[in-house]
């Protein structure tokens, strides 16, 4: 991945394929992934993929906890070395270990969550959208505000028109959580413009 990266995906584990080739997502469920990046304008380039697990469990089964509790440490580094301004966890295996909660995927989408202080946002893990394809919508709108995360933290308010963002600068004495109506945002965008 990219040392550089602003935008962090973790998945479960390596496939078949990712064990042949030690990289991340390069089979099916990758080249779905850089569709995904591609709705937030994001080459595979620019962002780090990184795995719960280093390496495939036998049979593709979901890892067993000693194996995550193992590779986990790798990955907490991964993450430190990296400092990305965003983590999306694609999957239930990814979010629970991060998160350290059991819930359903259902359950942790449409809210920010954080890990060590980072941003985290949960969808649906791209193998899962090659079974069920309605979820592809939702994984879209999640990876939209995992990209309106990374814009707040470059001082922008991410305004979503036609699912395409419009980037508004958000006044400077505002903290990161407090939330102002588009036409004051609007307006001081203008007095900005003109002074
Ligand atoms: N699925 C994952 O979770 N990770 C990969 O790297 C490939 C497929």
């Amino acid at each position: 991945g990219n040392p550089t990266a602003r935008l962090m995906c973790i998945g479960e584990g390596p496939g078949a394929t990712e064990d042949e080739t030690g990289r991340p997502f390069v089979g099916a469920a990758g080249q779905l992934l850089d569709q995904i990046l591609g709705a937030i304008d994001c080459p595979r380039e620019s962002v780090f993929i990184a795995n719960i697990v280093k390496c495939r469990p036998p049979q593709n089964r979901k890892p067993l906890p000693d194996e995550a509790t193992m590779c986990l440490p790798y990955l907490h580094r991964q993450i430190a070395l990296v400092r990305p301004t965003v983590l999306l966890a694609m999957g239930g295996t990814a979010a629970e270990w991060l998160l350290g909660v059991k819930r359903s995927l259902g359950d942790l989408r449409n809210q920010v969550h954080r890990y060590a202080g980072i941003p985290l946002v949960v969808t649906y893990h791209p193998a899962a959208l090659l079974r069920n394809p309605n979820w592809k919508k939702p994984t879209w709108d999640d990876v939209r505000a995992a990209e309106a995360k990374q814009l707040a933290a470059d001082g922008y308010e991410p305004v979503l028109k036609h699912s395409r963002w419009c980037l508004l600068k958000r006044p400077e004495n505002l903290t990161d959580n407090q939330t102002v109506k588009l036409s004051e945002l609007l307006k001081y965008n203008l007095r900005s413009l003109r002074a």
